[in-house]
């Protein structure tokens, strides 16, 4: 077939810059949006009594005591803030964490509290030993290893714990092998078989968690954590993990970090049907807010660029501490 003018499928005919011409016209043809309802904001618990104790510049990393927890848990939610997720720090560390699944503990009383306070706050409870432990790894440390199998009870403890407190969803964050089944196996033998578990199962021994490590107070005393967190270089291995967690009856997957790992993030997008959650982490949050406090970038607009992106990789639910932030900017 002959035309004397091309057929549309290139320029001149084809010109993408129309739909750019205005705000308008822009936002009609936007293929992903962020919505606060999307978000998950985290929020870490300490002891004491009028607490507020934030790390310099990253103003939304901030250990709080139960009673400012419960103020700023309601702000966000008035905000429009669906779900918090919580990490404790402890009034003492043993070697076990015996912290993490002790009924009166910080994670224990600060459920009960935010239940009282924001009844339709969405209560994710993070479960792992490192916040408990007195080594700060994330399972039970027998001659200088992480012994995975005894460290599944522990963790299978923990949950069933927080769920007697009233946690909406458990999270576990340890990357033990085998502990989404310890879990569920705990949770329904305890007549939690409502609760679902969001499984951080593509989690890497990333070097994103600094900041997180600060608040939480979490470094491992000795090594890191590479024998049990997934190795950076590896996506194949990561999808393994994520099929692995829905054996074993995770509800929906976790990627972490976020934006080094978009790859994994689509991966898991393409490949599994369920909701697909990943966690902008304390060192992603942190580089932007230092470069912004230089005035090297504007930092709303770099915040709503990279939570887009990780939406666009396909991410339904973004884990952030800028959730306030963007609940404001929206
Ligand atoms: C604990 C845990 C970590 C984070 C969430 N849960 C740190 C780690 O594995 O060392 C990091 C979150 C962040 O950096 O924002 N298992």
């Amino acid at each position: 077939m002959s035309t004397d003018r091309p057929t549309g499928s290139t320029f001149p005919v084809t010109r993408l810059r129309r739909f750019r011409r205005t705000a308008a016209l822009r936002e009609l043809v936007r293929e992903t949006r962020l919505d606060v309802a999307d978000l998950v904001y985290p929020l870490f618990v300490c002891p004491g009594e009028g607490v507020e104790n934030p790390l310099e510049g990253l103003d939304a990393i901030v250990q709080r005591s139960v009673d400012r927890l419960c103020d700023e848990a309601e702000e966000a939610h008035a905000l429009g803030i669906r779900a918090v997720l919580l990490f404790g720090i402890p009034e003492s560390k043993d070697e076990e964490g015996s912290g993490a699944w002790d009924d009166e503990g910080i994670v224990q009383r600060a459920v009960r509290a935010l239940r009282g306070r924001v009844p339709d706050l969405v209560l994710v409870t993070d479960v792992c030993l490192c916040e408990y432990t007195s080594h700060g790894h994330c399972g039970v440390v027998e001659h200088g290893e992480i012994v995975n199998d005894l460290s599944l009870d522990l963790l299978a403890r923990t949950a069933v714990s927080h769920a007697e407190a009233g946690a909406d969803v458990i999270a576990p964050s340890d990357m033990m092998d085998g502990r989404v089944g310890a879990i569920r196996a705990a949770l329904d033998g305890d007549g939690f078989e409502r609760v679902p578990i969001v499984s951080y199962a593509a989690k890497y021994a990333s070097a994103f968690y600094g900041p997180f490590r600060e608040a939480a107070g979490s470094a491992p005393s000795f090594g890191d954590r590479r024998s049990y967190q997934l190795d950076p270089p590896n996506v194949r291995e990561a999808m393994r993990e994520c099929e692995l967690d829905l054996a074993e009856g995770a509800d929906a997957l976790m990627i972490k970090p976020a934006l080094p790992y978009l790859d994994v993030v689509a991966a898991a997008r393409a490949r599994f049907d369920v909701p697909i959650f990943a966690y902008n982490v304390s060192g992603e949050y942190a580089m932007l807010k230092i470069a912004a406090a230089h005035g090297w970038l504007e930092e709303r607009r770099a915040a709503l660029e990279s939570l887009t992106a990780i939406k666009r990789a396909g991410a339904d639910v973004i884990v952030t501490y800028w959730a306030k932030d963007v609940a404001r900017w929206l």
